[in-house]
């Protein structure tokens, strides 16, 4: 029956690693076998979970490192370290009480300091711990934010730098919008080169998912990664449906939210003054960025706008004593006075506001908008130096007429000076990082104040309570106005939202009234995310006006922003998390940042006992790096206490039957890894069984086939019973075949060929695994297991077997529905400049839809195709959602008959 020199193995949560898997010098001590990336977005509120499974792989005690990088104006709201069986959960404290535990430590000599500094738009979480010898450790982590429309699009920032390649590592992505999402781009260093192939979009309606799943190998062959695998970011880009002007309101559990986001109003003509500092710290780079901005921005201004330009160091030069229309002939000169702005001396930033507050103020427009905008690079040096005097000076002229925004460029500038100067003028400061894109960031941000829509905009809300800011200077076009607030009285049946504004010489006003009770709102698994979203735009809120705040309000609206971080477990600048191992005095902190200022503190705790447990200590600090390159992992300068040996604990449950055909069983250390879960599958006992309900009689497979930039996808049906040719890469001598069987769903075998003489066969009961030598066997439901061989990896996750082979990598899902038990394959990644053979080989279809017709009617590869609205359900993801798409022939869209995609063996 069986190959006598082969290896029988029943693999029980065994990982392990065949000779020639790994270069024979072993490198790492340390191995992250999983790390994973999940991120949800319900209404533009993003919860990103990151979970890092690591394994010591040394025979002695070592500290482990989990560092992720999070976005600044995330909020970390959890985290859990799972040791041994053992989870440590981090609790969310007033900063100053974990602060007492962290002068204890340093009392005791035991603190441990970093150097802070920040990223543009990142910040760092780090911690490490110290793990036993060949025992395992499972960091998670979650944080949340709200996502911010600018110029027309949401952005996903996800950072994926595991430290080292890493063979189980996948980043899911899952949006739900309920107007709709109008447009969805992956981009990033990630989406770079080979590793686009590894990016998967299905897209709906409502709904889109984005899978990210690159092989080993191509972690460390990317265009920003090396030896230490993936170091980059993906960045989902999209935009939503705005079909209601009045905006968009959710309502779920007592909370509601309010995008308001309308674009079609005119213009509003505007008055511009830039007030540019020239001083000598503009030397160079900066000033020549500076000057490029200018040029551009002024090419984009529009003709009914006026504009002004105001230089300063310590003397303040105007181009022109009043504003002048942007007419061709005035950018003209205004260009050539740009062109020669040189740097110079010190710093009047007092007399160059007041300069241009004075130009507005002399210049009256009806229905029309005016914006100051001051770009520095340092501190106020020359004429009027104290900072109070000059916001004094500063707000009296302005008098709350028109915003000030502040644009501070560099790391010299002082800018909480500069944030405060803009809140209390009703504007934003924005920071501008020294770098070869500061002329970009310039415009970038002028784009976002480019087009006025509305002014002095109020939003109030009949049955609404405790509510965020509902007043607004300016609504700018590709910006959002948001607005979330508890309901008064759940028992109504709606509740309505009136927004009033000026728009360009008219007042507007939007009314609307909402349903409370429609069902449909939100999904139930996500029921509390609004809640959250308004405790985190509260939060965020509160905290920007303590600013601006003094006295008793100060500190009541501190303590109402301390309340609810504690409540909702959000590290903010009030907080940090504390994670205390029990019965040991062992505590240890993690803060937010706080970008600009130096902390005369580190912002670091980090202790262990001296005695008690020596095998297990912990430390969590929160550092910011900005031009840190990557760590290698492990660090040099780990720690590294030599322990007694622990046995060691052969993770070995199955049978084994060792054979001397195997080259890697006489090594033990080399047999890695039980995960730290517990099974939730039983197989075996799950029999399919048949249910006395009427089941619809299932009569074909439907697949779904994404379109290349369409939300709305293509389906088509292959009738059962059927042995199809799923996919096939002639190139990498890669097949996978499925066998369905009559009226049941999905395939009951799948079977996969590559290279001469690899065959893994799956089952709805087993998988089996031969590589031309031995055997493997997993079975559906055991821990999570890895096996991997030259160019073939194997892992299961309880339902779903994850196989990659050659750069092609597929999911195959293990599917209990109605009784019945089914496999199906989603293809995670494939070349995507070769055309694949099979079902499944073409990675993405295209069709344009012609309009005017009763039904739908599209063009696919130049043939005219009917097509109708029909249901199919998503089996290649493992929520298995329903997904609205186009029902298309066979032939129209695999340009070939059923019979050349059938085979007689699999
Ligand atoms: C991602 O997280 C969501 C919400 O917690 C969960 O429902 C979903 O199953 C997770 N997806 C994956 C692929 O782990
Ligand atoms: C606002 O932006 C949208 C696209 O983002 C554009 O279609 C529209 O014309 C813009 N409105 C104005 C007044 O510029
Ligand atoms: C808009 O409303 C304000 C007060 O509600 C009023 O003073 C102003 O005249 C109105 N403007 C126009 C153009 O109707
Ligand atoms: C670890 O293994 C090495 C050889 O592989 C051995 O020399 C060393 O003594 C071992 N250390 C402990 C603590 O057992």
């Amino acid at each position: 029956m069986m190959d006598r020199a082969a290896l029988r193995l029943i693999l029980l949560s065994v990982f392990l690693i065949s000779a020639s898997s790994q270069p024979v010098k072993k490198k790492q001590d340390v191995d992250i076998y999983s790390f994973y990336i999940n991120s949800t977005v319900t209404s533009r509120y993003a919860t990103t979970v990151i979970t890092s499974r690591v394994a010591n792989t040394l025979n002695e005690s070592q500290e482990i490192q989990f560092e992720v990088k999070i976005p600044k104006t995330a909020f970390i709201s959890k985290f859990r370290m799972t040791i041994e069986g053992k989870t440590y959960d981090g609790v969310v404290k007033e900063k100053q009480e974990a602060q007492q535990q962290y002068s204890e430590a340093v009392s005791r000599g035991q603190s441990a300091g970093l150097i802070k500094s920040v990223g543009r738009t990142l910040e760092d979480f780090k911690t490490s711990v110290t793990v036993a010898a060949f025992s395992k450790v499972t960091f998670e982590l979650t944080y949340e934010e709200l996502l911010k429309r600018r110029l027309g699009k949401y952005e996903l920032l996800i950072n994926a730098q595991p430290m080292q390649p890493v063979a189980d590592f996948k980043m899911d992505v899952h949006i739900q919008e309920k107007p709709g999402i109008s447009f969805l781009e992956v981009k990033g260093d990630l989406s770079t080169g080979d590793l686009a192939n590894a990016i998967k979009t299905t897209r709906a309606d409502k709904d889109a998912w984005v899978t990210f799943y690159p092989t080993r190998d191509q972690q460390t062959k990317c265009k920003s990664c090396g030896e230490n695998g993936l170091n980059g970011d993906l960045l989902i880009t999209y935009d939503v449906e705005r079909l209601n002007p009045k905006g968009e309101v959710m309502v779920s559990n007592g909370y509601f939210v309010h995008y308001f986001a309308p674009s079609d109003v005119p213009r509003i003509p505007k008055n511009v003054v830039f007030i540019i500092d020239r001083s000598g710290s503009m030397h160079g780079r900066k000033i020549d960025q500076t000057r490029l901005a200018l040029l551009k921005i002024l090419s984009d201004l529009d003709e009914d706008d006026h504009f002004g330009l105001i230089t300063f160091d310590h003397s303040v030069d105007t181009w022109k004593r009043e504003l002048l229309k942007a007419t061709k002939q005035n950018l003209e000169n205004a260009k050539s006075f740009v062109k020669e702005i040189r740097d110079g001396g010190a710093t009047d930033i007092n007399a160059a506001v007041l300069a241009g507050v004075d130009m507005i103020i002399r210049h009256p427009r009806e229905g029309t908008a005016s914006i100051l905008i001051l770009l520095t690079d340092g501190d106020p040096t020359s004429g009027e130096t104290n900072i109070e005097r000059i916001m004094a000076n500063v707000k009296k002229a302005i008098g709350l007429k028109f915003p000030l925004y502040c644009l501070g460029f560099g790391h010299d500038v002082n800018f909480d000076f500069l944030t405060k100067m803009s809140l209390e003028n009703g504007g934003v400061a924005r920071r501008i990082y020294e770098d070869s894109d500061a002329d970009l960031q310039l415009q970038g941000f002028y784009d976002e104040v480019a087009v006025p829509l509305l002014a002095d905009i109020q939003l109030k809300y009949t049955g609404g309570t405790n509510l965020t800011k509902t007043s607004f200077n300016l609504y700018f076009n590709g910006s959002e106005i948001v607005v979330s607030g508890q309901i008064t009285d759940n028992s109504v049946e709606s509740f309505s939202t009136e927004v009033i504004a000026v728009s360009k010489g008219s007042n507007v006003t939007y009314q609307d009234t909402v349903m409370i009770k429609d069902p449909s709102d939100v999904p139930p698994e996500n029921e509390d995310f609004m809640q959250r979203l308004w405790a985190y735009l509260t939060v965020k809120q509160l905290l920007e006006r303590q600013v601006l705040l003094k006295g008793q309000e100060k500190e009541d609206e501190g303590k109402e922003a301390l309340k609810l971080s504690l409540k909702y477990q959000f590290v903010t600048p009030l907080t940090s998390m504390v994670v205390t191992k029990p019965q040991e005095d062992e505590v240890e902190v993690s803060d937010k940042p706080n970008e600009g200022k130096e902390d005369p503190r580190p912002p670091v705790m980090g202790f262990r006992p001296s005695s008690r447990n020596p095998t297990l200590s912990l430390r969590i600090q929160n550092h910011f790096s900005q031009h840190q390159p990557s760590r290698p992992y492990p660090p040099t300068k780990r720690p590294r206490t030599v322990r007694p040996a622990l046995p060691v604990r052969p993770v070995l449950l199955g049978q084994t039957v060792p054979s001397a055909a195997h080259p890697g069983l006489s090594d033990l250390s080399d047999m890695l890894h039980a995960y730290d879960e517990t099974p939730t599958i039983t197989q075996r006992s799950q029999k399919p069984v048949l249910s006395t309900m009427s089941v619809p009689i299932v009569r074909s497979n439907r697949f779904l086939l994404s379109a290349a930039g369409q939300s709305k996808p293509l389906c088509f049906d292959v009738p059962l019973p059927h042995k199809l040719k799923l996919l096939q890469d002639s190139a990498s001598e890669f097949s996978m075949n499925g066998k369905s069987k009559n009226r049941q769903n999905g395939f009951s075998q799948i079977v996969f060929h590559y290279k001469t003489n690899h065959r893994l066969t799956i089952n709805t009961r087993s998988i089996s695994y031969h590589d031309g030598q031995n055997d493997v066997e997993f079975l559906w439901g055991q821990e999570p297991t890895q096996h991997s061989t030259e160019g073939v990896s194997l892992i299961l996750r309880s339902n779903e077997m994850d196989v990659t082979m050659g750069n092609i990598r597929v999911v195959v899902l293990l599917h209990k529905k109605n009784g019945d038990v089914f496999l199906w394959p989603g293809v995670r990644q494939q070349p995507k400049d070769v055309s694949l053979m099979g079902i499944l080989g073409k990675a993405e279809a295209s069709y344009e839809e012609i309009q005017g017709s009763q039904t739908p009617t599209l063009k696919i590869m130049d043939q005219e195709v009917k097509a109708s609205w029909e249901d199919v359900t998503d089996y290649t993801l493992p929520s298995t959602p329903v997904i609205r798409c186009l029902l298309v022939p066979f032939q129209a869209v695999m340009q070939g008959d059923i019979s050349d995609f059938t085979l007689t063996q699999l």
